[in-house]
């Protein structure tokens, strides 16, 4: 089977067969298939599209390409959960331990975010001493113990998606949904669990802007996984504005602690009892969603999330007193106001900037190499179809450079819009795909 063969087949609309894409990825992952070709290979897809069953072989084909992790001598459903990411995104923070709570085991894989803010791995290691570099005997040891584990993406899991998302990345082939369903799935494929719980973003800050696409995306990982024998549900999520009012890494983790104490933001609490709702049915603990949803929330009522998370913590080497008192976790010596340049109903705050402004601070990641910094970042004030006064704050930034805050000051006010008249604040639930 010659690689040009496969190429001329995709560039001319045909479609590739389970035994051409398995060869593919396996010679790709063994470096018998240059970088060149395999670029040309991800354009031809990205312009040709792949169908269902295309996409399907190549994430069989990806998640087969190194280890995979055997789960089975963990007692009861393991479920996982995945988002596909926006700003101020913290949501495995509060609802792994929400569910782990209700008995369900959380076995989940996290990864590192390269972008506004970091990923959950990032987030969590706000907690002195916590590491995600536990070994797969140990993560089963404590998912086992504690009823929840997460665990850095192993070089050695998917490892074809990972030298395959690189070259996307620098090849302005990320933004095709066949290529990012397999590329999810195969991960979480990998990772062993029995069910995944999906969270699709739409939205400014999200890779899907719009619904159709993310119900698409949804539908397509959905079916991925169910054929794989693994139960998948996901929720379709608004990202048009930032998730609660933390963006940046130790301000999220301090949002999600005052969440588990039943005082976080209404809608970052709403996606975590919609989520953990999905997660526990997925874990076959009810099939009543209203008995689900009782269940999670009560959680945050008697105080059994916050002490999970703080056994979590304490389980993966961490300190968990910062639990009970988040006022010890790093914070930025700069604090200040942003004023409102206007009275007026907020009718927008777009993603993307806030984000710009979280790394400006220096609390995201522009290459790999960079270095974050956990304590920068914003917390807003207010939210979109809120009224405010002209100097009224809207945000406050947290920074530890006087120029960087300035710079990430002027790129706040440009996240803003406003009228005069009331404004509907997006729907955050747009649907449930099973
Ligand atoms: N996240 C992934 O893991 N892969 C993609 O392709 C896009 C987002």
């Amino acid at each position: 089977m010659r690689m040009y063969d496969l190429l001329l087949k995709k560039r001319n609309g045909g479609r590739l067969t389970r035994d051409e894409i398995g060869h593919m990825v396996s010679q790709y992952t063994a470096g018998q298939i240059p970088d060149y070709q395999m670029s040309a290979m991800m354009m031809a897809i990205y312009f040709r599209g792949m169908n269902q069953e295309e996409t399907l072989y190549l994430t069989e084909a990806m998640a087969g390409s190194g280890d995979t992790l055997d789960l089975s001598s963990i007692a009861g459903v393991k479920v996982d959960k995945h988002s596909t990411g926006g700003v101020g995104d913290k949501t495995s923070l509060a609802l792994a331990p929400m569910v782990a709570a209700c008995g369900v085991k959380v076995a989940k894989m996290s990864g590192r975010g390269l972008g506004h803010t970091g990923g959950t791995i990032d987030k969590l290691e706000s907690f002195p001493g916590f590491s995600t570099e536990i070994s797969t005997a140990q993560f089963i040891h404590n998912v086992n113990k504690t009823g929840i584990a997460i665990m850095g993406q192993t070089k050695e899991l998917a490892p074809a998606d990972k030298m395959l998302y690189a070259l996307r990345d620098v090849t302005a082939t990320v933004d095709n949904m066949s290529l990012i369903a397999a590329s999810i799935m195969s991960k979480k494929l990998a990772a062993g669990a029995d069910a995944i719980v999906l969270d699709v973003k739409t939205g400014s800050g999200a890779f899907m802007k719009t619904e159709a696409d993310a119900f698409a995306l949804a539908e397509e990982m959905v079916r991925i996984g169910n054929n794989a024998g693994r139960k998948t549900i996901a929720a379709v999520t608004d990202m048009d504005q930032p998730l609660g009012f933390a963006v940046g890494n130790t301000l999220e983790v301090k949002e999600a602690i005052e969440t588990l104490h039943g005082r976080g933001p209404a809608d970052f609490e709403q996606l975590c009892v919609t989520l953990g709702t999905l997660m526990l049915m997925a874990g076959g603990l009810t099939e009543d969603t209203s008995q689900a949803e009782q269940m999670i929330r009560a959680t945050l009522k008697d105080g059994s999330a916050l002490q999970k998370l703080a056994e979590f913590i304490e389980s993966q080497g961490g300190d968990s007193d910062y639990v009970y008192h988040p006022d010890r976790l790093a914070s930025a010596p700069i604090v200040i106001a942003v004023p409102a340049p206007q009275d007026g109903y907020i009718s927008r705050i777009t993603c993307d900037e806030i984000g710009l402004s979280s790394l400006v601070l220096g609390g995201g990641r522009i290459t790999k190499e960079s270095i974050i910094d956990l304590s920068v970042g914003i917390v807003l004030s207010k939210k979109p179809g809120d009224f405010v006064k002209a100097d009224e704050p809207l945000a406050h930034i947290h920074g530890n450079d006087p120029q960087k805050v300035e710079e990430a000051k002027l790129r706040l006010l440009q996240a803003y819009a406003f009228r005069s008249d009331p404004a509907e604040p997006p729907t955050l639930i747009k649907g449930i795909v099973k």
